[in-house]
């Protein structure tokens, strides 16, 4: 296994939920898919599991050594959880043509969330036997 990156982000808790004030839908629908969004409003302090998808997101970003840049969407990101609760990222649209032409075969992350800040770490694995160009 080689890992191309890692990437780590934290983010407060009250900017999420302002940005979530000022821009309503418009803003969720920038940034989160349709079952992320579900999956946040069914829980009771949702603005930490947004953070917590806002944090993952960027970590991805990092983790890939883009940042901001590049051709990635946040909505081409869903976090989801595998039966034990155990967050995933599933890649769709243009992002995931781009991660297999760099080879990337999975990207691992994990999040933690308080009611102040939100953090997340993630790790890029590259297939087996391929050298990822640099990005
Ligand atoms: C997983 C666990 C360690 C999380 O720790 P915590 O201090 O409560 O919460 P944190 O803010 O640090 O982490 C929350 C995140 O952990 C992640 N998580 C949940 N289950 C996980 C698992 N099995 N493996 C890895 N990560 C997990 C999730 O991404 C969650 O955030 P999300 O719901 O927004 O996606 C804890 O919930 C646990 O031990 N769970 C197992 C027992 C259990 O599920 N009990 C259910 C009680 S109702």
């Amino acid at each position: 296994m080689k890992i191309l990156g890692i990437g780590t982000d934290i983010v407060e808790c009250s900017r999420i939920a302002e940005m979530i004030d000022e821009h309503g839908e418009a803003f969720l629908r920038r940034i989160y898919t349709e079952s992320e969004i579900l999956y946040c409003h069914s829980h009771k302090r949702s603005t930490e599991h947004f953070a917590a998808r806002w944090a993952a997101k960027e970590a991805i970003f990092k983790c890939l050594g883009l940042g901001w840049r590049g051709p990635l969407q946040w909505t081409d990101f869903e976090i989801s959880h595998d039966e034990m609760g155990k967050p995933q990222v599933r890649v769709g649209g243009r992002s995931r043509d781009y991660l297999q032409s760099i080879h990337i075969q999975d990207i691992q992350i994990s999040l933690s969330h308080c009611r102040t800040h939100a953090t997340a770490m993630a790790i890029a694995i590259v297939e087996p036997n391929r050298h990822a160009p640099h990005v």
